[in-house]
């Protein structure tokens, strides 16, 4: 007998590709994709004010042609000098996570934060999100506070930080 099938090595790390968003064309496939993994609800407002204003901080995967992942953020002056970077918003489709692809997707973020400016990036994860706390652990994200049943669901959140060194050329204009 054959060893029984698992959709999940049928996914090939090496055939993952990453892009940017290119445009309301890809709202669609954005929806879909945050709708079927997350907890929280969002309207078509939102995904657009993200995507509206930050297209270039939003990353999508695709295995083959199938869309596996997406990560959705923003970037604020924060402060009088310094920029602060958001994610909103990652989803790995369940076929495909534990290879390394929400890794991916959040990194490509932040080298697009840090052409931005960015000198802290911020998010909230749910303390019983292990997959999610794992995975910003291992990007350098420190648990910077305890949110007190910050979602609907009544769960607590953690807000995760990551301080990022600005390179030579991109310090903040001094203050006059
Ligand atoms: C969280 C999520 C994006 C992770 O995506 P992924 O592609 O599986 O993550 P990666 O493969 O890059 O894993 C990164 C690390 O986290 C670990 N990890 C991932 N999922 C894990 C889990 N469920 N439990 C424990 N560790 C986990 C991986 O082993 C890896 O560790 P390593 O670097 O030591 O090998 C994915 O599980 C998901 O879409 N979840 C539902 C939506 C969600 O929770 N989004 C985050 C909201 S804050």
């Amino acid at each position: 007998m054959g060893a029984p099938s698992d959709d999940r090595q049928q996914v090939n790390q090496a055939s993952i590709s990453y892009r940017q968003y290119s445009g309301e064309q890809d709202l669609p496939i954005v929806m879909h994709l945050v709708d079927n993994e997350l907890s929280e609800p969002y309207s078509i407002f939102t995904y657009r004010y993200f995507l509206h204003y930050w297209p270039k901080l939003c990353f999508l995967a695709f295995s083959g042609d199938k869309p596996v992942g997406v990560v959705i953020c923003k970037l604020d002056r924060h402060r009088e000098q310094a920029m602060r970077g958001y994610v909103a918003m990652l989803v790995v489709d369940k076929l495909c996570r534990g290879k390394g692809v929400g890794s991916e997707l959040v990194r490509k973020s932040i080298q697009a934060m840090i052409e931005g400016k960015c000198e802290e990036v911020a998010l909230e994860a749910e303390v019983t999100n292990q997959g999610a706390l794992k995975l910003y652990q291992g990007l350098g994200f420190i648990r910077d506070k305890r949110l007190h049943r910050y979602y609907l669901n009544g769960v607590d959140a953690y807000r995760l930080k990551l301080l990022l060194p600005l390179s030579e050329g991109q310090e903040s204009a001094p203050t006059a």
